[in-house]
């Protein structure tokens, strides 16, 4: 077989077959492909697309690429969940606590921030003391005795999209719904859960700006999830907003734990809620109707807020910080950005949002950059509240004023203020699930 071949069948349109895919996987990994070649196909990919075969084939190869993780090992149904990613997500860090209260196990394995979208990783070790580099052995051990435990990507996990999303960020073939879904499925997959919950942003935060196209890519990725065995659903949630109120590390933990006792931002509580009780009817406790009632119990009863200290305290942490948020090292710097007319917020470009928190400290600009945990931004308005010129809408912490400065001034372009007020939009805009599309 040559890989010569391979690009000039899908360049004029045609069907990869089982056993391209395989060659082009197994010798791009074994460093017998050039990244010429590869990006060749990437690109005849991005611009013919595939069908929906040749995508669950793409995927499997890549999931098999390198360790499968096998969690039979942990008794009862193993749901993970993964997000697309988005500015101010924390809802991993909710909703796995409360899930694992109501009996339903999540091993998960999850990344850190990068360019403007935050990392639950990143999050996670701003509780001091807390470690997600666990190894395989106690990761298992944690999820059994807890009921969830939240890593970092362990071990040879999917090498095939390490070198696949590398040439992709640098050959303009990222955004391309067959090359992102087996990117994500092909993690999942190996990643070992029984069945799978996909929050699919969608907005001027989100890779797809569309809800169109968030629900293709939905589709896509369902499609692949039920292909192979793991019964899957996509929420379609909105990233046309930060989520919540907090951007950043330990600030996001603090929201976390308001959350998690029934104080939260009601648009992050109802998004949690949704992504909670999707999970729970995956694991077979209900319909997601009834679930939704269950996990918003976990949050009155408090052990949903137990469940994560329980937790944060299995994975090294200090719980008293969960206990009493006040304790977290602050940052130096504090700075409130004032509204710049009177009138409603109309949009606020959540994409310009989270890279005024990465100038604050909160993410990296490059892989392997240190974070500043106490770093962020409090939203004091959101889209659709009213404000007089020259009030607060935002503080912003950081190391020093400096950061501040020039982080307000990415933000104040990020925040449209106009004389109406905006139309609301739905915070879950769609669900996906082998029967089909349902529209909110
Ligand atoms: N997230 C991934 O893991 N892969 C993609 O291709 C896009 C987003």
């Amino acid at each position: 077989m040559r890989m010569y071949d391979i690009i000039a069948k899908k360049r004029d349109g045609g069907v990869l077959s089982d056993e391209e895919i395989q060659f082009f996987i197994t010798s791009y990994v074994a460093g017998e492909i050039p990244d010429y070649q590869a990006s060749a196909l990437l690109m005849a990919i991005f611009l013919r697309g595939m069908t929906p075969h040749e995508t669950a084939q793409l995927t499997m190869c890549m999931a098999h690429s390198g360790d499968m993780v096998d969690l039979s090992a942990i008794d009862g149904i193993k749901v993970d969940k993964h997000s697309t990613g988005g500015v101010g997500d924390k809802t991993t860090l909710i909703v796995a606590p409360i899930v694992a209260s109501l009996g339903v196990k999540v091993a998960k394995m999850s990344g850190r921030g990068l360019g403007h979208t935050g990392g639950t990783i990143d999050k996670m070790e701003s509780i001091p003391g807390l470690h997600t580099d666990l190894d395989r052995a106690r990761f298992f051990e944690i999820v059994r005795r807890v009921g969830c435990c939240v890593v970092g990507q362990t071990g040879n996990l999917v090498p095939a999209d390490k070198k696949l999303y590398a040439l992709r960020d640098v050959t303009a073939t990222v955004n391309c719904i067959p090359l992102i879904a087996s990117s994500i499925m092909s993690k999942k997959i190996a990643a070992g859960s029984d069945c799978i919950l996909l929050d699919v942003k969608t907005g001027s935060g989100a890779f797809m700006k569309t809800v169109e196209d968030s629900i293709k890519l939905a589709q896509a990725m369902v499609e692949i999830g039920e292909h192979v065995g793991r019964q899957t659903v996509a929420l379609i949630t909105d990233m046309d907003r930060p989520l919540g109120c907090n951007i950043g590390n330990a600030i996001e933990i603090e929201e976390v734990c308001s959350t998690l006792h029934g104080e939260g931002p009601e648009d992050l509580t109802e998004v949690c809620l949704d992504l909670a009780a999707n999970m729970l009817y995956l694991a077979g406790k209900g319909a997601p109707t009834a679930c939704r009632a269950l996990a918003r119990g976990q949050i009155a009863n408090g052990q949903g807020f137990a469940k994560f200290c329980e937790m944060a305290a299995a994975q090294g942490g200090n719980p008293a910080v969960l206990e009493n948020p006040a304790l977290f090292p602050k940052a130096a710097a504090e700075y409130d950005v004032p509204a710049a007319a009177d009138g409603w917020i109309t949009a606020m470009d959540t994409e310009k949002c989270g890279i005024a928190s990465v100038e604050l400290g909160a993410g990296r600009e490059q892989k392997g950059d240190p974070v500043d945990y106490s770093a962020g931004i409090v939203l004091l308005k959101k889209t659709g509240d009213c404000v007089c010129r020259g009030e607060p809408i935002a503080r912003f912490y950081a190391a020093d004023k400096q950061k501040c400065v020039s982080a307000a001034q990415l933000f104040e372009g990020a925040v449209s203020i106009g004389q109406e007020a905006p139309a609301p939009v739905p915070l879950v805009h769609a669900r996906v699930s082998a029967a089909g599309v349902e529209r909110f």
